[in-house]
């Protein structure tokens, strides 16, 4: 990587410069004065030296001690990454890089492929999507699916062990009344799979029995306690009620291919009982004052907490609750699956529970080195800033709304091909897409455009839903993107030479003007960006970076002929490069690739 690269000369030039002074460099893109890079290490390496009495003769400022760094980084230059290193103001030094070693790195990613930032190998458990079984899954968890997904391909990318955990909300005491009517209205439900077209609807029906018919209610409550107890048959009338839902989630991770793992929040009910023993037994679960009738449930109030509120670990009449299967699945992460780092991917409206569960983990004691992540995002509301719903006031079925971007898609470009037939436009060349290769392209262009209009935002803030906005072939969206990278890649479809080829001839890159400069330096950022958006786990910073990439691109091609110019390899193999790179980048994004639309 560059950063990489970079980093390595700065480090021998600290080592051999001030031996003995332990500060770690400290390197930082850059934009002034026309730099690529800040050293910005010698404002600590002096106060560092000068706190320990160790400032080596004739240095007297941080200044001097850039202008000794500066000295020793173009003297470990060896690969001649260096144009030029300049210091300047306090003790700043500005790195510019050498158009030559720029080329070679682009013409690197043309033999080598497009390579994932060096990092140590953690075991990450990414909890996200989560819908909860018999109620609807909305655009929330459509929101964490999708941001989900991209994190955990961007984790995967960097070498990282990843479990997508889909913490289904499949256990608690609604089973109980949704198991009852299962009996009454599907009688036969063990011996074929109950016909419930809408399950949202059954559990409304179920829930107006409940509230209403006292014996349906005392039914309900028997039948909970016979799912908890492990009764056979109750069991099995909750797995199929968790089948229908279960269908209903499939339709919508198929249609938009993102693997999930479901570990329910049932499979962590036979943890919890000895987590909340634990928790007791440390002192950190208290019981609260009796109730009027003599019960008192089990909290914690996380020490130093600014929260009011205490997680709930067993409620006043025993039984346990979100917080109570949350605090046995951090458990069960961290020493059982032995994760390093535990992303949680919900709407912001969550952060005081998990703020609660990380508290309280820490103060049980369980984490040591492991990282822990709530990574909360905004709400999805429509063009008004209200709450995205349909028309006639109800919540959006997913599936319908997926649907919709796709359809749109389709009808836009079959309006395109009827008008560009009739002007004979295309040179005459009536667009020869078949009917099955343009349903596969509206299919990649909408299930993109809903992806990417749901990342490119900052996730914490709220973002408003407009199909006409994420299907603008000229907006910041999905389809832009895809036009752009089909464009590169009929560029090289039809050039007379392979990339391949020019590897093998031994063909180089060379920076000629500046936006092939400019170019080069955008494609080469990539590996940076990628370790950004990864630390922070902001999926914007990605999308913010394609959209700039395919800006750059057109800039290049404004100005630079490819097929049949004196540069022709050289800007091949560069546009090589930056469609490899454009497709890693969509594929980090969770979109589909177009050789052409
Ligand atoms: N099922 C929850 C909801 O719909 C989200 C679960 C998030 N994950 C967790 N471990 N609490 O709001």
């Amino acid at each position: 990587s560059l950063l990489g690269g970079v980093l390595a000369v700065c480090e021998a030039a600290q080592r051999d410069a001030f031996p003995s002074a332990a500060a770690a460099v400290n390197i930082a893109p850059t934009g002034r004065a026309g730099a690529d890079y800040q050293n910005n290490s010698a404002l600590a390496l002096y106060g560092t030296m000068k706190a320990a009495g160790a400032l080596p003769e004739g240095v007297k400022s941080p200044r001097d001690v850039a202008e000794r760094l500066a000295e020793r980084m173009r003297a470990h230059d060896r690969e001649a990454i260096f144009a030029k290193v300049e210091v300047a103001g306090a003790g700043f030094i500005n790195i510019f890089l050498s158009e030559r070693w720029l080329a070679e790195r682009v013409k690197a990613i043309v033999t080598h492929g497009v390579l994932p930032p060096p990092s140590r190998q953690l075991e990450v458990v990414v909890d996200f999507s989560s819908p909860n079984v018999a109620k609807e899954m909305h655009v929330g968890h459509l929101r964490s699916t999708i941001i989900g997904d991209t994190i955990c391909r961007l984790l995967e990318f960097c070498g990282h062990h990843v479990r997508r955990v889909n913490h289904v909300g499949d256990w608690g005491t609604q089973f109980g009344m949704l198991i009852a009517h299962l009996k009454n209205v599907f009688p036969n439900y063990s011996s074929e799979p109950p016909p419930i077209a809408n399950l949202q609807q059954f559990y409304k029906d179920a829930k107006l029995l409940f509230d209403k018919d006292e014996a349906f209610k005392k039914t309900a409550h028997e039948e909970v306690v016979k799912l908890q107890a492990g009764d056979g048959n109750s069991r099995y009338a909750w797995e199929q009620i968790c089948n229908v839902s279960r269908r209903e989630f499939e339709k919508i991770y198929s249609r938009l291919e993102v693997d999930l793992q479901e570990v329910g929040e049932s499979f962590y009910n036979e943890y919890i009982p000895g987590v909340v023993a634990h928790l007791e037994e440390i002192g950190l679960a208290k019981p609260t004052d009796e109730d009027a009738e003599g019960r008192c449930a089990k909290v914690i109030f996380p020490p130093g907490s600014k929260h009011e509120n205490p997680l709930i670990v067993t409620k006043s009449d025993g039984g346990y609750g979100y917080d109570s299967t949350d605090m046995a699945a951090i458990w069960y992460r961290i020493f059982e699956l032995r994760a390093d780092w535990l992303v949680y991917v919900t709407d912001a409206g969550q952060g005081p529970h998990f703020d609660l569960i990380f508290e309280a983990a820490r103060a049980a004691g369980w984490v040591t080195q492991q990282r822990l992540d709530h990574c909360p995002f905004g709400m999805v509301c429509d063009e008004h800033g209200k709450k995205y719903k349909t028309r006639s006031g109800e919540v959006v079925r997913l599936v319908d709304l997926l649907d919709e971007a796709v359809h749109r898609m389709r009808d836009g470009m079959e309006a395109r091909r009827v008008e560009a037939e009739a002007s004979g436009a295309y040179g005459g060349r009536a667009p020869n897409m078949a009917a099955e290769e343009m349903d596969h392209a509206s299919r990649v262009l909408g299930y993109g455009a809903v992806k990417y209009a749901d990342l490119k935002g900052n996730r914490n803030s709220n973002y408003n839903f407009s199909y006409e906005r994420m299907l603008d072939p000229k907006g910041n969206t999905a389809v832009y993107l895809l036009y752009a990278g089909a464009r590169i890649s009929s560029i090289l479809r039809n050039a007379p030479v392979t990339p391949a080829q020019l590897v093998a001839m031994g063909a180089a890159v060379e920076l000629g003007c500046e936006e092939e400069t400019a170019l080069a330096r955008e494609i080469l950022r990539f590996q940076e960006v990628v370790e950004d958006a990864t630390a922070t786990l902001l999926p914007n910073t990605l999308c913010e970076y394609a959209y700039g990439l395919c800006g750059q691109f057109t800039k290049f091609y404004q100005v630079c002929r490819v097929i049949d110019s004196p540069q022709q390899n050289s800007r091949i193999l560069m546009l090589s490069a930056l469609e490899g790179v454009l497709r890693k980048t969509y594929r980090l994004l969770g979109l589909g690739y177009l050789e052409r639309i």
